[in-house]
């Protein structure tokens, strides 16, 4: 049995937890921006192929308790059976993460891992696989928490939110697609209700919408990290096979209801038609060029009305541009109390943005959760007006 680490976005965890569960994976517990559980290499290959949340899965080779120093951090490593997993014919790389512990410095953590890595395989009688810090065949994480240091190895390669749709995309303050389908999931956005976007920038929240009422898997077509392993278990290659084959067999030809977006700026229209025909939606969604407070007047019948709102990311101190964009929550704000039966579901990290689209007040239901805007703290607001 494998325990497996899945890092996500803080804020997220219960989104992740969830699609574990679904997944058939046994002692799922939650810690803070990552979701550990049990299972076997199909469960490797399900969770990198299906999950929409999770950035990674990490597969834990060895934890050691009581590390104080970088002399105790070696001699445990030297008893980690490498050569199991690699050989001359591999590259490998080290990643360290460290948190409150004895070494504030990970790139010498990462050195001193890849040494410990080489003379182990040279104690061993083995040759020397080579480094390769930008596509590695394997990459070992390495998690440094006050005395406790876990090793793994990264099973996923490009992070589980590059899904390759962002080609040849700028667009400003683009939000990772994985927070975009935790917000879908914590918002509980209904597939057959009509979905909006009115300020969908590159269109993330109603790309990610598209492929949950699809039930297209995120990763049905992408490599994943493992597929490079020389030494890879046996069993992965089936299971990668019959989870591809899985997430083609549930997928539908047509999306429940529509979901529209839409955009005040051009660029943004540009970006999102992009991203829309690079995710292969381009028969499903169509960007419009439309003012949001107008787009909300046809947001359909029990529609959901979800956004990423603007919230002066690029105004700087400008008094001017500061009331406008407030002017903007406000007049937003009325144009969605005038929605009958709406779920409405907004992500800002404007500090005034309840305040200022004044739902509390009409809503049957009223709820909120603290998540990041990159660095920013941000929040999610979910109200059903009634
Ligand atoms: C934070 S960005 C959205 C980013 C998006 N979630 C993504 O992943 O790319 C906010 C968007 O609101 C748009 N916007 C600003 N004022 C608007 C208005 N009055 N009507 C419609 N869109 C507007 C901006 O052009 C920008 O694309």
């Amino acid at each position: 049995m494998l325990t497996l680490h899945l890092p996500c976005a803080r804020g997220t965890e219960l989104c992740v937890d969830k699609e574990l569960q679904a997944l058939g994976a046994a002692e799922v517990r939650r810690g803070a921006g990552v979701v550990r559980c049990t299972g076997g290499w199909d469960l490797v290959a399900r969770a990198n192929v299906f999950s929409r949340c999770a950035s990674k899965v990490l597969v834990e080779l060895a934890v050691f308790q009581g590390i104080d120093s970088e002399a105790e951090l070696v001699d445990a490593l030297a008893g980690v059976p490498f050569e199991d997993r690699l050989d001359e014919k591999g590259t490998f790389a080290i990643e360290a993460h460290l948190v409150d512990c004895a070494w504030n410095n990970a790139h010498y953590a990462a050195q001193r891992t890849k040494d410990a890595v080489l003379d182990r395989l040279r104690a061993q009688g083995k040759g020397r696989p080579s480094v390769d810090r930008a596509r590695p065949s394997l990459r070992f994480v390495l998690h440094w928490h006050l005395t406790t240091v876990t090793l793994s190895l990264d099973s996923t390669g490009e992070p589980l939110h590059q899904r390759g749709y962002r080609r040849g995309v700028e667009g400003t303050a683009p939000m990772k697609e994985t927070l975009a389908a935790s917000i879908l999931a914590i918002g509980n956005t209904d597939v057959t209700r009509p979905f909006l976007d009115p300020c969908c920038g590159t269109g993330t929240l109603a790309i990610e919408q598209a492929l949950r009422a699809l039930k297209r898997a995120p990763g049905r077509d992408r490599r994943f990290g493992f597929e490079r392993w020389s030494k890879r278990a046996p069993e992965l290659d089936g299971a990668l096979a019959r989870a591809r084959t899985e997430a083609r067999d549930t997928e539908l030809a047509e999306l429940p209801a529509p979901i529209r977006l839409s955009d005040w700026h051009r660029d943004a229209v540009a970006d999102a038609t992009t991203c829309i025909d690079n995710a292969g939606l381009g028969e499903h969604l169509a960007c419009e060029r439309l003012d949001a407070r107008e787009a909300v007047k046809s947001a359909g019948e029990h529609p959901l009305v979800v956004s990423n709102l603007p919230f002066g990311e690029r105004l700087g101190g400008d008094d001017k541009k500061r009331l406008q964009l407030e002017g903007f929550y406000r007049t937003l704000g009325e144009r969605l109390r005038t929605l009958h039966d709406a779920r409405v579901l907004l992500f800002s990290a404007h500090p005034r943005a309840r305040e200022l689209l004044a739902l509390d007040a009409v809503a049957r239901t009223k709820r909120d959760w603290a998540l990041r805007s990159g660095a920013l703290p941000a929040r999610l607001y979910r109200w059903d007006l009634p």
